[in-house]
């Protein structure tokens, strides 16, 4: 089954109540209770985890390098426009992984333009609130099948049968 690794940064446990006119009303749960249930139909099961904490997220990357996650899905939050750490851990694991933000983070504040966590991830969707996670989703379940495809493809012209 592939599995799938969605990680929240700092204030995101706030989503509903957290400035809603910029980030929405839906909660965390609601967010993790969709994708999962989106990733259901692609035969996908999601591992869940958000912290306040830098280190804690470093540490939870670094995880996927053998626990056999496939794919991650990732809102660094406010650590996307700082966290060096973060983005090495990114670039290390060789695990595909797709940024997602709530907001349209480009037309907003000049710092939040900053961002030295996108460059190591396959690609970033940002600015369709919540919605935002089905579509990180979608793309990073493409991503991952095509990969799959590649592979198979590779493997027949070899003569080997995956
Ligand atoms: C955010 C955008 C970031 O700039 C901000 O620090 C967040 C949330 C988003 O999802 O829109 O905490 O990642």
């Amino acid at each position: 089954m592939t599995k799938i690794l969605l990680l929240n940064g700092p204030n995101l446990q706030l989503l509903g109540r957290r400035e809603p006119e910029i980030y929405g009303r839906v909660t965390l749960d609601e967010i993790v209770a969709a994708v999962t249930k989106e990733a259901a139909v692609y035969g996908a099961e999601v591992e869940a985890f958000q912290s306040n904490w830098e280190g804690a997220l470093v540490d939870r990357i670094g995880g996927a390098m053998t626990d056999g996650t496939d794919g991650i899905i990732i809102n660094p939050a406010a650590l996307t426009h700082a966290s060096v750490a973060v983005r090495d851990a990114l670039a290390a694991v060789h695990v595909p992984a797709v940024e997602v933000h709530l907001s349209h983070v480009d037309a907003r504040e000049p710092f939040r333009q900053v961002r030295l966590t996108t460059p190591v991830c396959i690609g970033v969707i940002a600015g369709f609130g919540a919605y935002s996670y089905i579509l990180a989703l979608q793309a990073l379940m493409d991503h991952l099948k095509m990969g799959k495809k590649q592979q198979r493809g590779n493997a027949a012209r070899k003569g080997v049968k995956i």
